[in-house]
């Protein structure tokens, strides 16, 4: 039925602040955003602004732009780690928009996990379409955050933005085969965790955040690896076709023997059976170090020569040269102009919008498709979706038609995002300071209200009630 995403819909805040300009005015050496975590501005929230208002304005955007009929809508879920209530799902804020249609028959909630949310919501959602109970139609994914930082070398690392994606049947971008191209990592660690519920910051061991990301590709790749070739031996067995049978000519023996060879070949997987490969992106620095890694990996898995590459390498281990510098500086260096080719043009929306949390690897989609455009079409995707703590997976999309409608949506953000507004660095600093207070020391608590720095026809919080009720109006 070729279950997959049909569309999708990237919402920024209308305000956004320069990287460059931030640089200047936390006094760090010049280049150290720009250049050094290749991060050009960062979208950030106003007061009115919160991961309900983002997730109301890229549903209602998705759903209006296509003119979706809600009864078809079968499951709705969201992925974040930005929640405002400890209780109610954010899906359920959702479901004011399915009133009119009268259809409450929708499944999900919210999946809550650092940067790897909506990846488990879109592998719930792929799950539910191969269960008993799907019933026909459609689902929608929604990833929403904001990625905010206590002022020190992390804050650079912000970001925020919300992605609404309409999954369904008979779509262009398709995971490929049913099974077998899914690995997964999950472990535990203290990288990054938000243990205090009044505070928007996590507590992050930037260092320590690195290493484990690198070790859950280490991973990820390694498993995917086995379990693709698995998945090919066992699919030749059921086909029957894994024998010779014909012993008396012997040419067509020969034949036989060399095609079996290029089958086993094939069996195995490689990084030249991808056209792309989106990485979740933090920063895009950390895209450009998982590249170098994953061409590490393959270099360490096979007989590959790499010029500048030091055999005596091999001797060392896979987590021993995980945090090496010298390794890490090697491999950027050889895995440069693939980067250029198969990578770089996923990083536009991390960018422009900063880390996206949950949605990140799903902006690394977005600006692919406004690069390429057409050209997508028929190529294959390798994606790694990164969470802290650990949760992490890696699977393949194939474009198995061309995505019109995802090239159309797509399409316009470059316009969106020229036409924003900028924000000086002390306003942005003063915007994140206000929203440390406690908004619900004093209710009812009316956020400040700027048309002029939000979107038109914006979803807003026009209040917290007494009984700390949120309440949402358009614009
Ligand atoms: N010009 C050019 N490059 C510079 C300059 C300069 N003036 N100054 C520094 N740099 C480079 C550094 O060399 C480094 O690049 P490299 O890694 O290629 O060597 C880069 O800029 C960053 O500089 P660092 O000194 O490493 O930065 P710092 O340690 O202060 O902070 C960090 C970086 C740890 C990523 C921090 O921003 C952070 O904690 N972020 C949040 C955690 C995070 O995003 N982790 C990623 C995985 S977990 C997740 O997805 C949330």
């Amino acid at each position: 039925m070729n279950f997959g995403i049909i569309d999708i819909e990237l919402y920024f805040p209308k305000v956004y602040v320069s990287q460059s300009e931030l640089e200047d005015y936390d006094n760090v050496s010049k280049g150290k955003y720009t250049i050094g975590l290749l991060q050009t501005n960062m979208s950030f929230p106003l007061e009115n602004e919160d991961t309900v208002t983002l997730a109301l304005n890229a549903f209602d955007r998705l759903v209006t732009k296509s003119n979706l009929d809600l009864n078809t809508v079968g499951r709705l879920e969201v992925g974040t780690e930005s929640s405002v209530d400890k209780s109610k799902s954010i899906k359920t804020h959702l479901m004011k928009f399915f009133e009119k249609s009268g259809n409450n028959d929708v499944l999900g909630v919210d999946n809550i996990n650092a940067c790897y949310g909506a990846t488990a919501a879109l592998l719930n959602t792929i799950n539910w379409f191969h269960s008993p109970f799907y019933d026909g139609g459609y689902a929608i994914v929604v990833s929403t955050d904001i990625a905010i930082y206590e002022k020190g070398p992390a804050r650079p690392t912000g970001g925020c933005g919300a992605i609404a994606m309409l999954i369904g049947p008979d779509a262009p971008i398709v995971f490929e085969k049913d099974h077998g191209y899914l690995s997964s990592y999950f472990s535990h660690d203290w990288d990054f965790y938000k243990p205090k519920m009044g505070s928007s910051y996590p507590i992050v061991d930037g260092r320590l955040s690195i290493g484990c990301y690198l070790e859950a590709i280490d991973n990820c790749y390694d498993t995917f690896k086995k379990k693709y070739y698995l998945s090919h031996k066992n699919a030749k067995k059921e086909n029957g076709t894994g024998n010779g049978t014909n012993e008396k000519q012997e040419q067509e023996q020969e034949q036989k023997q060399k095609q079996k060879q290029n089958e086993k070949e094939n069996r195995k997987f490689d990084l030249s059976k991808v056209d792309h490969v989106l990485f979740h992106s933090p920063f895009n620095k950390m895209v450009v170090k998982s590249w170098a890694r994953l061409t590490y990996l393959e270099w360490y898995d096979s007989n590959l020569n790499l010029e500048g590459i030091q055999e005596e390498l091999r001797k060392k281990t896979k987590s021993q040269t995980r945090t090496d510098r010298s390794v890490e500086n090697s491999f950027r260096k050889v895995s440069n102009q693939s980067y250029k080719e198969k990578i770089e043009k996923s990083n536009y929306i991390c960018a422009q919008c900063g880390n996206l949390y949950t949605g990140a690897l799903y902006g690394a989609l977005i600006s692919l498709i406004i690069d390429q455009k057409e050209k997508i079409t028929g190529k294959n995707i390798l994606t790694f979706s990164y969470g802290s703590g650990i949760a992490s997976s890696m699977f393949l999309l194939n474009v198995r038609k061309c995505p019109t409608k995802l090239i159309k949506s797509c399409s316009r953000i470059p316009e969106r995002l020229e036409n924003r507004t900028k924000i000086s660095p002390e306003i942005y600093s003063k915007i994140l300071k206000n929203r440390e207070n406690d908004k619900f020391k004093q209710l009812p608590y009316n956020p400040k209200w700027q048309n002029k720095y939000m979107w038109e026809n914006s979803w807003y919080l026009k209040q917290i009630d007494e009984k700390c009720r949120s309440v949402y109006e358009k614009s």
